[in-house]
Parts: structure tokens; sequence; C-alpha cells
């Protein structure tokens, strides 16, 4: 099923999409780990693609994006998006060097279809951003809106299970992130919790359009509230000097034997 502006996964970025590129920009240091998995590949395929963040603008790019509010949220630079979906790639076999993927694979409707057209049209790694269901519960947004982690918990695929699908050897590598990210994931302020009571850093992150809205409400009143009286400070304001936190976020980096 797709939604009226060809969303092909879970959320809707007709509804949700169109501050993504405000509050998503690539963060340089998380850019550094995918450029260096992707290796020396000349043509890199990006699926889910978005806006475009961490593509690599230094080597020959296709990207691929079934959503129309992302699509036109690519910078100029970049060039445009071929609408198709991850499960069913219009390319031959082994296209590519490299192909990569992030913040996407937990969306797909067919995991198992998309990462095996991945790995069909690529002759080397295939690169993929994702998180760790297992470590979402580190982040103390967990304490104030359990409901999210839960949400994320469901939607995330355990990391193993994207390992065994891309099949031959694949690295796991832990992605730490930095306190001044510029990627805004809701982890992304784990030591800048004022940023997330902004509505619009909250809709940049897609868990939140499945929670009931009740959720978002609660969640602002209550570390509204702990941030003014210092509670918040109290439980967990080393993490304003931290400069990164090891939460869920991991590159799975798949490559044929
Ligand atoms: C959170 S955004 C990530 C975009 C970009 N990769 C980034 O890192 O900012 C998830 C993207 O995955 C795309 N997507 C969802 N389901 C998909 C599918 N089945 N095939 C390809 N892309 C899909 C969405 O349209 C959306 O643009």
């Amino acid at each position: 099923m797709r939604f009226d502006d060809g969303s092909a996964g879970d959320a809707d970025y007709g509804r949700i999409g169109d501050g993504y590129s405000r509050y998503r920009r690539p963060d340089p240091r998380i850019e550094a780990l995918i450029l260096r998995a992707l290796g020396d590949a000349q043509s890199v395929l990006n699926v889910g693609a978005g806006a475009g963040s961490y593509e690599p603008t230094d080597r020959e790019t296709v990207a691929v994006e079934p959503s129309a509010a992302m699509r036109a949220q690519r910078a100029a630079q970049l060039p445009p998006a071929i609408d198709a979906v991850a499960e069913r790639l219009p390319f031959a076999d082994a296209t590519f060097d490299g192909s990569m993927a992030t913040f996407t694979v937990h969306q797909w409707p067919d995991l198992a279809a998309g990462l095996a057209e991945m790995r069909r049209v690529t002759r080397g790694p295939v690169v993929i951003l994702s998180c760790d269901p297992e470590r979402l519960d580190l982040f103390w947004l967990d304490r104030y809106a359990p409901e999210v982690t839960e949400v994320e918990a469901r939607r995330y695929p355990a990391i193993a299970t994207i390992a065994d699908a891309l099949g031959g050897t694949a690295d796991i590598i832990p992605v730490p992130i930095p306190l001044d990210c510029s990627d805004g994931f809701n982890e992304a302020y784990y030591g800048r919790p004022e940023r997330l009571l902004h509505p619009g850093a909250r809709l940049a992150c897609s868990a939140w359009s499945f929670v009931d809205p009740g959720v978002a409400s609660r969640f602002s009143a209550e570390l509204g509230r702990d941030l003014e009286s210092g509670v918040w400070d109290s439980r967990h304001g080393h993490l304003r000097r931290q400069p990164f936190f090891d939460g869920s976020l991991r590159l799975v980096v798949g490559r044929r034997d």
C-alpha cells in the first residue's frame, strides 16, 4: 500500500514530512563513518533516500525515494531521486559498487525483500544505518514517553536480522551520537532536552506520529516541569557535558563472502 504522496513505508511523509530537512540535517561525524564503510565504492545507490542525508557528493550516486514530499526536499546539488521502493529496485544485478540505507529499513513493509534487493543490485558493501531495538531504553525519553520507545522497539528490526538478511559477512559498528548532532532523531537530543519540547523536532521523528497526541502533551508538560524544577538536571544533567552518547545507533556493513 502507498499513501497519497507515494510513501511506501509505515509512515505517511505526505502528512509529517514537510519540515524533515529543517530538523534532520546530516551529521558530519556520522557521515564520516558511512563514507568509511562504503570504502572505495564509486557508484552508490541510496535507498529510502529522503531529502538526501548522508548521500555522498564525491561519487556517482543514484537515489530511490517513494515519497514526493521527501523527494521535493532534496538539495539542488543532488540528482533527483527515482520514485521506487526498496522491495522492487529497478536495476540489474550487481549494478552498483556500494549501497546505503539510513534511518529507513524499520519502515519497509517487507524488510527481507528490500535487503535482498539491495544485495542483488550491489557488488560491494551494503551499508545500513539503523537503531538497535535492545538499546532504545538507555535514553531518558523512555522515562517520559515509554509509548514512543515501545513503538520504536516494535518497528526497528533486530540488528542480527539485518545482518542475516544481507548474507555473507557483516560488521556491526556502534555509532556514537555527538552532543551537538545536527541530525535530529530523538536520541540526538540526549544532552539538549529543551529541543525535544519543540513540536517540529518531534514531527521529524516518525515514532511520534504513531502515538496518541496526548502522549506528546504529557511529555512536554512533565519534561518542561522537570527542567524548570531542576529534576531533569539532577538525574541526567551530566549528559549536557557528555561529548558522545552510545545509544542505539548502529551501522551494519554487509559484504559478499
Ligand atoms: C526517516 S526517513 C530517512 C531518510 C534519509 N535516508 C535520512 O537518513 O534522512 C525514511 C525514508 O524511508 C522511505 N521509505 C519508507 N518505506 C520505504 C520503502 N519501502 N522503500 C523505499 N523507501 C522507503 C520514506 O519515504 C522516507 O523518506
